[in-house]
């Protein structure tokens, strides 16, 4: 797959943040803006998200992906509002379009970010209409109840129905998540599940409320490759039958190139870049995106070799001024990289936001030329 920083024809690069604004063609289902999130440590404040903005559209997924310790599952741990002390939202908008009822009129938003904690509207958006499938799994079931038990419980929760309707409702779930004999499974303890299974219980119980958006934080993590294949295509198939906008957390490029519509690569608490999946691994803008790409078997511009990025990453108790990028960035230049602040995302097509300095200076030639650079 060729690999490029090209140009391609742009808007005013200065225009609204891909963050920001509802496109005319599909509506939002959420929009994160500059959302920061800092966490009061003895060694001092970590600012773990810091200046954080995305769309997620309508029934379409949403990858989030970089490397660990970037801010993915704190940024999804604020759109429930789950961030706990020392941690905080310190400031940004986190806006919820909620569908609109049939053939009715779309309703305003709601910033979940400037919710109090006692608003019924939170009980309302947690679990109801937008769900998580943790990063941790294993940790979202309880030991000691059915299966059964926690799946009626979170319907009851959120819908109107008596013990035996969700206990129907409960079974059928069970069923559409590839569980077999769900009447009998039904009434089993997790621990007589295996990973997998349990996985889909996890999956059937963040599902059931049919959600309008699912936030999926590495949902696949523990499990066996090739359970996590039928579990990434599982989660597909119900998010594409119920419609679900999903947030889609995940190291893995390779799934992201195969499920998610669109992407936000995310550095050091901010999102670097933004884009179509497509068109972003077909022709990344950001040398990190690009580096990520490289460093995947089999996308490495044509070569065989695996590249990787190189260094650590930084802490974020001490970030490097400029682009923090650039101490790893092969085509960082003296003076520009490593001054003033951080860049910002900047909306350079219809589509893609991109926050790097010289995205439109970089050229097939610089990117051939550290192909050649020995391994590092
Ligand atoms: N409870 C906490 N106290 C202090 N700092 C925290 C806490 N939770 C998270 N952080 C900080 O937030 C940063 C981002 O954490 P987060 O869990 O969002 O990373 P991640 O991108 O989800 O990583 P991974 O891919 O490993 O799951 C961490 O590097 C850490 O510095
Ligand atoms: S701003 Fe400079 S260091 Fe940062 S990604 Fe762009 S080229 Fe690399
Ligand atoms: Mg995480």
């Amino acid at each position: 797959m060729p690999l490029s920083l090209q140009s391609e024809p742009h808007s005013d690069p200065h225009a609204a943040l891909p963050g920001g604004g509802r496109p005319e063609r599909e509506p939002n289902a959420l929009e994160v803006e500059d959302l920061r999130v800092y966490f009061d440590t003895e060694e001092g404040e970590i600012r773990a998200v810091d200046g954080v903005s995305f769309h997620m559209r309508r029934g379409r997924i949403l990858a989030l992906v970089g490397e660990s310790g970037c801010g993915k599952s704190v940024t999804s741990y604020s759109i429930l509002r789950l961030i706990q002390s020392p941690g905080r939202i310190q400031g940004g908008s986190i806006r919820f379009y909620p569908k609109p009822a049939d053939g009715g009129a779309e309703t305003a938003p709601i910033d979940i970010a400037s919710l109090t904690e006692k608003d019924e509207r939170l009980f309302d958006l947690r679990g109801g209409k937008i769900s998580m499938i943790f990063q941790e799994p294993m940790t979202a079931l309880s030991p000691v109840h059915t299966v059964g038990n926690q799946i009626i419980e979170a319907i009851r929760l959120h819908q109107d129905l008596d013990k035996q309707q969700a206990r129907d409702k409960a079974v059928e779930m069970l069923g559409k998540v590839g569980i077999p004999g769900p009447e009998k499974r039904i009434d089993q303890y997790p621990f007589e599940m295996s990973g997998g299974m349990r996985q889909r219980v996890v999956i059937a119980m963040a599902l059931v409320c049919n959600p309008e958006i699912l936030i999926a934080d590495e949902p696949t993590t523990a499990l066996d490759v090739t359970i996590q294949a039928q579990i990434m295509g599982l989660i597909k198939r119900l998010q594409s039958e119920m419609n679900t906008s999903t947030l889609l957390i995940t190291h893995d490029l390779g799934v992201v190139g195969q499920l998610a519509d669109d992407v936000a690569v995310m550095y050091l608490g901010r999102i670097v870049e933004q884009g179509n999946v497509r068109e972003l691994m077909k022709n990344p803008r950001h040398p990190y995106t690009l580096m990520l790409l490289k460093s995947l078997p089999g996308m490495s511009a044509g070569k065989a070799r695996l590249s990787s990025i190189k260094g650590s990453v930084p802490s974020l108790r001490e970030l490097p001024a400029g682009c923090p990028f650039h101490p790893r960035c092969p085509f960082a230049v003296k003076g520009r990289c490593d001054v003033g602040d951080r860049p910002k995302l900047e909306k350079v097509s219809e589509t893609r936001g991109v926050a790097c300095i010289r995205w439109n200076e970089i050229t097939d030639g610089d990117i051939a030329a550290i192909d050649k650079e020995p391994t590092r």
